[in-house]
Parts: structure tokens; sequence; C-alpha cells
């Protein structure tokens, strides 16, 4: 293979060719698929007459003509990346065919079988593994799908749009035809054929039109999606009341399939779900997956607009549709559930995760400059980063004004395929903001940090307030400008507990207000603080940064206590717990014996007798950091010391509170019918967290409640938490029988199959990597299935982190097997289960040479471009 080349931002050209209209016909067959493809293209007027380039990969032609004439050989050009047609008319008729293979298709891009159906995946670049086609986004065309199977193997045959004819054909065959009147770029097409069983429902929209609503399942799947119906729904209204945006066809499907890459995908009118993002039971499902449904149910739906009817131009501009869609999915589930918990959840994800994509070799802008593989750039700073710029921006303007400024943005561009600053810009003119600096945040990669200092003048009731901004060098960028960033705060009196007045430049700006950080360095002067205040900063995590303030623990015990918004009242609890975390984890290096910090007991002690009637924020807050979490915050990461010292803390809070966590768990035991409502999760949420400290003791009478909330077996949120603290304790009697009951019980359904690879697996135990091992081998383990790879594999190389690091190598080395299979049989899937070892600048030398050494064996290989562009990047 020769060496992949990057594609550059600033090379981009509009397209020489319009598509106006795409007619496609299926001729499904696993091993000899037909497809011909009838482009009418038009030659942009702006580009002079000639060449037309095709993107094709894997596809065998049988036959190519223009306006009905076949071309000669010396017409055109087949290569391994597309088709060039050296001459054409300004408007056109081309005809292709060619013959494609399903059956062999492992990447799970393109046309692919999944079980027995057939389904299709085209974000980014997988129509080109279809037919020959402009396969960019700004090429945007009306669609008519005829698709012909087998009436007895596909009995249900869907496209994107509307069916407008249907009929039998000889050999058994029938065949249905779907029109979808929207322009779309091609990575929105999408086909689904199989023996499938839908649930119905419908929706009437504002202005009053019927929309049939469809979920298809395989059969015994029916029971599991009531939630994901209801929760489209809810998805639906909300986005007619927030956005005034309207849902746009008579018809909406979803289908889940159960081996996909990704959590789901937007495709106009036939949303195609990997079946984790859809299907939820009270027995099969947890909160947390009911909670996920809601929330990529909601995504899917939102990118109608956004990403649908308004596309990106190029590739770059991905976050345009991304962040903006999960900024609108993360607002929607916020409204629906508990507001200041969902933040809670966001921001500690975003800052484990993120933060360590920003700091490591593949960190990138949210809008990058080049990429090799664009499947390499569904990242979280695309994502999650990209929904806090667009989250940023709401609040700069206001939440009226953002509205105004959305919906300037889609009636503008509706039907265009447009970029970053289109949309910034739109919110510029109904706000009158200068974007000039904003814009940095989308091309300036790494994760700004801000060190602030305080002090209160006694004597002039004055309080100085000095913030400092830098952004790290990251790969490409070694020098960063200022960025403008917003930080939401308050003055909390320590005499009254209250936030006071904050008066800047003689302005009063209520009690909680907005500064702005524009230079490297500014000073705040607040006057008339009546009293000493302790400082709360960036409330609500206002910006997507890392803000240090020397902070007193006694400081942050009071934050925990008082502070008037909840988002740092939790977060004043993490900072206070690291910084009792710090120092267990020096004694743990320095063989010096632990000594457990009384403030944080008495905090948690607080926390605990307060009556509460948030019980998800009071679980939230009793949950210590997570290792990977700790890991962030040290300067060089020590696995062992890190999971020593937040046992220690875990254990000494058990000790010190057993009573407290006692009473805890069993007033919030209910056998109710299990409902996913905010109220009952929160309940679930704490009584579990309760539970979790009592076993980290081996109390007994805990033990005892674990085994009995596994047996009674009344929701999967219960029994599968039961489950876990079992198996992650060394009471190997009563683990192993519960492990072996559950593994029979559900070995027929492959969504709780998952969840039992991945608690076996990220056990502390010292036994869990020949687990790994014995558990690949498994009948209901597949390295084809993607979330079979994630349960087993990703769950412990990312979330097992005593194991994945051990000394001897081992959990690099099977990583490391792993990606170079995986490289072969599913390139996007290989390169994200990489990660973990392209991080190896933050360990020590000995695991360091170790990790590098992996890194060079899988770079050894003949590599796809996924994997290629991550290990080069890595060892640059
Ligand atoms: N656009 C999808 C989403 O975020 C993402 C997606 C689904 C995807 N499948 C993919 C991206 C495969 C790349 C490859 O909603
Ligand atoms: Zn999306």
């Amino acid at each position: 293979m020769s060496e992949p080349q990057p594609i550059h931002l600033s090379d981009y050209r509009p397209p020489a060719y319009r598509v106006t209209h795409t007619e496609l016909t299926f001729d499904l067959d696993p091993a000899a698929t037909r497809v011909k493809a009838r482009l009418h293209l038009e030659r942009h007027p702006e580009r002079e007459a000639g060449e037309l380039w095709l993107d094709g990969e894997a596809l065998t032609l049988t036959s190519i003509a223009v306006d009905g004439q076949a071309l000669a050989e010396d017409e055109y050009e087949v290569s391994a990346d597309g088709l060039r047609i050296k001459r054409l008319p300004d408007a056109c008729l081309l005809d292709t065919e060619v013959e494609i293979a399903p059956k062999d298709n492992t990447a799970l891009a393109g046309l692919y079988q999944s079980g027995g159906m057939f389904c299709t995946q085209c974000e980014a670049e997988g129509f080109r593994r279809i037919t020959y086609y402009p396969d960019r986004p700004d090429v945007m065309a009306t669609f008519s799908t005829t698709v012909i199977g087998d009436a007895g193997r596909e009995p249900v045959l869907l496209s994107n749009g509307n069916p407008v004819e249907k009929g039998e054909l000889p050999n058994g065959r029938h065949f249905v035809t779907w029109d979808d009147p929207h322009p779309k770029p091609c990575y929105l097409f999408a086909l689904v054929a199989g023996d499938l069983s839908k649930v119905e429902d419908a929706f009437t929209t504002m202005s009053g039109r019927h929309v049939t609503l469809q979920i298809w399942v395989e059969a015994e799947n029916l029971d599991k999606t009531d939630h994901a119906m209801a929760s489209l729904k809810r998805a639906m209204r909300w986005d007619e009341e927030a956005y005034g945006r309207e849902y746009d066809l008579d018809l909406f499907m979803i289908v889940a399939v159960n081996d996909f890459n990704m959590g789901a995908m937007e495709n106009k009118g036939l949303n195609i779900f990997n079946s984790a993002a859809v299907l939820t039971h009270p027995n099969t499902a947890t909160d947390a997956a009911f909670q996920r449904v809601e929330g990529i149910v909601a995504h899917e739906y939102f990118h109608n607009w956004s990403g649908n009817r308004v596309t990106c131009r190029d590739w770059f501009q991905l976050s345009l549709k991304e962040g903006f869609t999960v900024f609108r999915d993360q607002t929607f589930s916020a409204e629906v559930n508990s507001a200041p918990v969902k933040r809670i959840e966001e921001v500690s994800f975003f800052r484990t995760a993120q933060f360590a994509e920003d700091a490591g070799p593949t960190a990138h802008p949210v809008r990058p400059d080049s990429y090799i593989e664009i499947g390499n750039f569904y990242t979280l700073t695309i994502y999650e980063k990209g929904a806090e710029i667009v989250r940023m921006l709401a609040n700069l303007v206001g939440e009226e004004t953002f509205r105004r400024g959305s919906d300037l943005y889609f009636s503008r561009f509706d039907g265009q395929a447009v970029t970053i600053e289109d949309f910034v810009a739109c919110m510029a003119e109904v706000s009158g903001l200068d974007p000039t600096q904003f814009l940095r945040w989308y091309s300036q990669a790494g994760t700004p940090e801000i060190d602030a200092f305080g002090e209160y003048d006694y004597a002039n009731g004055a309080y100085r307030l000095i913030l400092r901004q830098r952004t790290p060098a990251t790969p490409g960028q070694p020098d960063k400008q200022a960025l403008h960033i917003p930080i939401r705060l308050g003055l909390v009196g320590t005499k009254s507990g209250r936030d006071l007045r904050l008066t800047l430049d003689g302005e009063d700006l209520g009690r909680d207000a907005v500064i702005h950080l524009r230079e490297d360095e500014q000073e705040f002067l607040f006057t008339d603080v009546e009293e000493a205040p302790v400082p709360s900063l960036l409330r609500g995590f206002s910006a997507p940064v890392k803000l240090s303030f020397p902070y007193s623990r006694e400081d942050l015990a009071f934050l925990m206590a008082h502070d008037s918004d909840g988002f740092n009242r939790w977060d004043a609890g993490q900072r206070l717990t690291l910084l009792a975390l710090d120092d267990l984890i020096a004694a743990h290096r320095n063989g010096v014996e632990k000594v457990m910090d009384a403030r944080v007991v008495e905090a948690f002690r607080v926390l605990l007798a307060e009556n509460t009637d948030d019980k998800a924020v009071l679980a939230e807050m009793l949950s210590l950091p997570s290792e990977a979490y700790i890991a962030e915050q040290q300067p060089l990461v020590d696995v062992d010391a890190i999971f020593a010292a937040r046992t220690f803390v875990k254990q000494s809070l058990a000790q010190e509170l057993r009573d407290e966590f006692m009473a805890i768990y069993r007033a919030n035991q209910s056998d109710a019918e299990y409902a996913p409502t905010p109220e009952q999760i929160g309940e679930r949420a704490l009584k579990n967290v309760a539970l979790s400290y009592l076993i980290s003791i081996e109390d007994e009478e805990a033990v005892a409640l674990a085994q009995a909330q596994f047996e009674a077996d009344h929701n999967m949120t219960d029994v599968r938490h039961a489950l876990t603290l079992l198996v992650h304790s060394s009471r190997a009697d009563l683990a192993d029988p519960a492990l072996r009951a559950f593994g029979q019980k559900w070995s027929h359904d492959p969504l709780v199959m998952d969840q039992w690879f991945s608690l076996q697996v990220t056990r502390p135990q010292s036994d869990a990597l020949d687990r790994v091992r014995y558990l690949m081998e498994h009948p209901a383990f597949s390295l084809k299935n993607p979330n079979k790879v994630r349960a087993l594999i990703g769950a412990f190389a990312g979330q097992n982190r005593v194991n994945f690091h051990r000394l001897d190598g081992e959990g690099y080395r099977l990583l490391a097997d792993v990606v170079i299979e995986l490289n072969r049989l599913n390139p996007e899937i290989a390169a994200r289960i990489v990660t973990p070892l392209t991080r190896w600048q933050r360990f020590d030398e000995a695991r360091q040479e170790l990790m590098k050494s992996e890194l060079e064996r899988i770079r050894q290989e003949p590599l796809s471009p996924n994997v290629y562009e991550i290990v080069h990047k890595a060892l640059a």
C-alpha cells in the first residue's frame, strides 16, 4: 500500500458538476448485488466543461454510458479510488452499473449484511462503496431508489423518503420504489432490506401534517421499542417549540441493526440505529441505557434540520452539524430530565475524555486543517467541544437572540451545504457580536488553562480577581493566541453564605454574572463587596477550559455547602477530594502510611445528613472522581498509586460513615414498578452509590444486600449494579454462581451479553486479562461485531486501568493483537480501539517503552489509512 496523503481544507474547490437527480436500482444478492445508477448531471456555472471525477471503491464496473451511448475504453479511466470521465457535455445523463459483495463487507461501511439483513452506512465516505458518485457533501440531489429483493428473505425493502410503487417480479423477487423529494448529499442515503417487524405510531406536526412513525426491529425485539418511540415524539415536539423546526416528510423510520460502527445515523427519513442505541426494556437495559437511547433518538431526529436540510460544505465543517446537534440534544435531555445532573454528567465525561484527547498526539481543532481519513475525526473534540462552543455562543448572545440566529441560519441556508463561519455569522448578525476572536475556538486545538488569583481588600470592600490564560502547544500548533472566554461567576460571602452583589466598573451585574476574558491577562475589580468572599468561578462550566484557583480545603468545603450553583457545588466536592487524593498518591509512592483527610469525611457527613430532594445530584456529589479523571490531573500517571489512593478514600469514607450509607440504602429501596423517570433514576443511583461504598469494606450486611438485590431481579439497573459489585469484590463464592446464572439466562440477548462481558473484564483482580483472552473464545463473542469489541476489549483497555497497564506489557500486547486483526476486518473500529496505546507520553518510562513497541509492531503491518493515521501521529 502506498502512503496515505492528507487532504487540506485550503484546497477546497466547488464540484465541477452538480447532480440534480439520482436514480438507483439495487438488485440485492449477498455475493453479487447489482447497482444501477443514473445521474442527472449539470456543469457548475463557474467551472469549465470537461472532466468529471467520480469516487468509487471496491466496485466492479460492468457498464457505463453517457446519454445512452456506451463509453469507449479511452473515454474514461478506472482506478482504485474512482473513475475519471475525460469529456462531458454541460448537461447529461450518466448511467453506470456495478457489482458489489455485501456479505464480504466487514468494514460496515457501504452496503453490508448484519445478521440476515442488508443495510447501509454512507457517512462519511461509504457511498463510494455502493456506486460511482461525487461522494462529497456539497453535491445535493433528489433520489429515487428501487430496491429488488427476495420476497421470502427480504419481505421488507426500505429507503429514504416515501414509498411510491411496489410489485411482484419473476423468480420470487419483489420490489419497492422510494422517492426522496428533498435534495441531499449521498452520505444521507440509506437502504435496509430484511425480515423485519415494525411498531407504528403517529405524530401531528405544528402545521397539522400527519406523520407516520415506524420502528423496525427483529420480531423478538418488538417489546423493546416503547421508550425510543416515546422519546422520538418528545423530540419532535421539542424541536418545534424550542427551534420552530417541523418534520418534512409523511414517514419517519428508525431501524435497529446489531452490527454498527457508531451509535446511530441520521439518514433522511430512515435513521439507522445500533440496536444498543434504540432497544430498551426494564429487564435488559439500565437507567443509563434508557437515557442514552432518549438522547440519541433526539440527536438523530434533530439532524433533520441541523445536518440534513442544512448540511456541511466539506468534512472539515463536520462540527457544524455535530457540535450544534449535540448542543441541541443536550438541551433537550436537560429539559426533560434533571438539568443539573445532566450538566454534571456531561462535564465530568468531557473533562476526562476530551481533555485527554486535547492533550494527546491526535489533538486537533474543532475545524481541522487537514486529515488523512475523515472517519478518524468523529471525535470528542468535533462533537463535544463543538457543542461547548455553541453553548458559549448561546450564552453570549442570550436565549432569544440565539433563537433568532438559528431561525436566520435555517432559513437562509435551507437546502445548502455551508460552513462553520456561515453559522457563526448568523449569530453575529442578529446580536452585533464581533466574531473574529471567538472564531479562534474553531481553529485552535488544545485546552486553555486559566490561572486565577483573588484578594479581598478589607479596607475598601473590594475584590480583585486576576485571570491569566494560556493554551498549551499541540501537534502542528506551537503558538496560541488568546481566546474569548466567558466566565460565569459569583462571589459567595463567607459570613452570609450567600451570593454577593457584583459591581464591576460601576455597573451592577446582579449576583451571578458573566465576565469576558479576552487578553492573556486581565484584572477585574469588584467594588462594594460588603464581606470577604470565596469566588465561585466558571459556574455551569461556562467555557471548556481548565481553571485553577488556590482554594484552601476550607474554601472548598464552604462552597460545597453554600454555592448557589449546583454544578459548582459538585465541582467543589471534586476539587476537595482531588486534593486529598494528591496527598494519598504521594504517600503511596513514598511508601508512607496513608491518612484520611478528616475534612473530606466531614464534608461527606454533611452531605449525607442533608435532606435533599434531588437524589440524582446527591448521588453525583457522593461519587468519587474516576481513576481516569484523577489521572488527568497528574503530571505523570501512576496507575497503581491512583487505584490505591482512590480505594483508600472509598474505604475510609465507608468505615467512617457506615451507618449513614446503610440508612441511605434502606431509605431508597423500592419495589415500585420500574419507570425511567428522573425521580426513580435518582433514587436508584443514590441507593447504588451507597451500596458501592459499603461493599468496598466487605461489610457482611451489605454483601447480603447486594446478593438480595441481584436475586430480586427487579430491573437491570439494580441487577447489573449488584452483580458488578459482587464480581469486583473478592467474594468469588457469591460472584461465580451469579455470573453463571446471569450468562445462561441472557445468552440469547446480545445487548445483555455485552454487559456481562464488560462487567467481568473491568474487575480489578489480577485475573482480568486472562478472562479477556478466555472470553474472546466465548461463542457469544465476535470480533466482527463492534458492540462486542467495545464491551470486551474497549472496556478492558479503557476502564480496567490497573490490568491494562500491567508492567509485563501483556495488556498492551493483547490490545495490539486485536488492532492488527481489526485493521483487516474493520478499520474504523481498529483506529478507535487503539486510542489507549496512543496516550503513552502520560506514563512512566517502562510503560512508555512497552506501549511504543506495540505501536511499532502495529506500524509494521500493511495498514488501512485509518490505523495508519492514528499510529503515525502517535509515534511522530
Ligand atoms: N452522523 C452520525 C451521528 O453523529 C455519526 C455516524 C454514524 C458515523 N455512523 C457513522 C460517522 C459511521 C462515521 C462513520 O449521528
Ligand atoms: Zn450526529
